[in-house]
């Protein structure tokens, strides 16, 4: 499942820049049953299996007896909701385990025990913690010094000034009557700065008001 995301783009680069290196476990490989079973039914009863404590606290142990770990994530949808600062902080860390749940959810123990911080890509159900995972692998590596060439793009993204980004247009100048804003065209530098804030602002006011009245409450 993560050959497609991870073997493309920006994350791909990182890992040939040698930036950051990523190492996928399968945590049927650490069952100690003959049957590889990786999941049981929930005790006390109700809907869905439930992964069990064993193979994922086997694969854990491993692997901080190998490396130092900064955080133990588990994406769930119960967790804390990602957003760019999250991303921002953890793209400082240093290694990070990531654990995907499945079915109904992991034995509340491994949480307990293992789990240092818990993240939700958002309020909707996902089928498995995977997706969620790859999309905050993307979000932390893209911001990594030297991962992206143009490293002033990853800073004027939007949410990165906690305002969404301006407007961008490109060649040709008209298209069927539709025109680029004069003022892109003026070179203008001092002008240009000022309209893209401007457009920064009221599309935020606009579109994520919730995020609008943040900005102005902290400036
Ligand atoms: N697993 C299932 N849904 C999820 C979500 N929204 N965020 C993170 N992990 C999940």
């Amino acid at each position: 499942m993560f050959d497609g995301p991870f073997q493309h783009s920006i994350v791909k680069r990182a890992v040939e820049k040698g930036i950051v290196e990523i190492h996928i476990h399968d945590i049927r490989e650490y069952t100690p049953n003959k049957h590889r079973s990786v999941d049981d039914y929930p005790y006390g009863g109700g809907s869905g299996m439930v992964m069990m404590i064993e193979p994922i606290a086997i694969l854990i142990e491993k692997l901080v007896s190998e490396r130092p770990y900064d955080e133990v994530i588990f994406l769930t949808p119960d967790g804390l909701v990602l957003d760019q600062s999250l991303s921002n902080r953890l793209s400082m860390s240093g290694n990070l385990i990531l654990l995907c749940g499945h079915y109904k959810g992991i034995d509340e123990r491994i949480r307990e025990r293992y789990i240092t911080m818990e993240i939700s890509i958002g309020d909707y159900v996902l089928s498995g913690g995977e997706l969620a995972a790859m999309v905050l692998t993307d979000s932390i590596i893209r911001i990594i010094p030297g991962v992206l060439s143009d490293e002033t793009s990853a800073l004027s993204d939007s949410f990165q000034n906690k305002l969404l980004s301006a407007p961008v247009y490109t060649r040709p100048a008209e298209y069927k009557g539709m025109k680029v804003p004069e003022i892109l065209l003026s070179g203008n530098d001092k002008a240009i700065s000022k309209w893209k804030e401007d457009q920064a602002v009221s599309r935020t006011r606009e579109r994520r008001p919730d995020i609008y009245q943040k900005y102005f409450n902290e400036y």
